[in-house]
């Protein structure tokens, strides 16, 4: 997705090896009329692949997918990290290691949400180890239902998480898919979308 790309190369951030910092358009600060783009491209893709809900992670995977299950007309899921007061039924959940914070936490899903007829899309903000998307995919498959495939708006292709989601047959979609860092420039490989 170009403009994507392009904000990128304009407001991003690379931090020491391997961290780009895109808060002021998509993990903090939001840009709505970037994030409607975003929905209306995944959306182009998946229109014809009968999605009946996207699913994400809090925090930072809500604002792009609520932008895509709006342009696919079906709800959207986020998968919350902590278990709050009110998740008193039944609870759906996968360990999610995450090798940034070296922590591993429990996410859940109410089952009430997601059943055998759903064919969901899941969408996250960033795809590096690929463990919050292995681990919503485990919820998923755990209610029965398909994942159809994973969006992603910024892939760190340099680091293991497309194999890792595709060496488990699922299929992955991302809008931007950085190479590499050089001397704290981004450069970019070829984009799905
Ligand atoms: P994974 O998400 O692919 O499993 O990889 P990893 O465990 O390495 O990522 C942990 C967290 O760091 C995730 O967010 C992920 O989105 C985020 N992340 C990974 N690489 C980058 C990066 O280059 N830039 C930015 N800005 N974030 C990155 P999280 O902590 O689970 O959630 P949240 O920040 O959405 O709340």
């Amino acid at each position: 997705m170009k403009k994507l790309e392009e904000r990128i190369l304009r407001d991003g951030n690379v931090l020491g090896e391997n961290i780009l910092k895109v808060d002021s358009f998509l993990t903090h600060q939001v840009d709505f009329s970037l994030m409607k783009e975003i929905g209306q491209v995944f959306a182009e893709k998946f229109c014809n692949a009968g999605i009946t809900k996207v699913v994400t992670i809090e925090a930072s995977g809500i604002a792009p997918a609520i932008y895509v299950a709006d342009s696919l007309n079906v709800p959207m899921i986020f998968a919350k990290k902590s278990k709050n007061i009110t998740m008193t039924e039944g609870i759906l959940t996968a360990e999610v290691y995450s090798f940034t914070k070296q922590v591993t936490s429990t996410v859940s899903i109410a089952e009430k949400f997601l059943d055998a007829s759903d064919k969901v899309l899941i969408i996250d903000d960033f795809l590096a180890n690929g463990q919050a998307a292995k681990g919503l995919v485990e919820i998923i498959q755990q209610a029965g239902a398909q994942v159809e495939a994973i969006g992603i708006v910024i892939e760190k292709s340099f680091q293991d998480g497309r194999n890792l989601l595709e060496e488990a047959g699922q299929k992955v979609v991302s809008l931007a898919r950085i190479e590499k860092f050089v001397d704290g420039k981004v450069v970019f490989g070829k984009a799905d979308a």
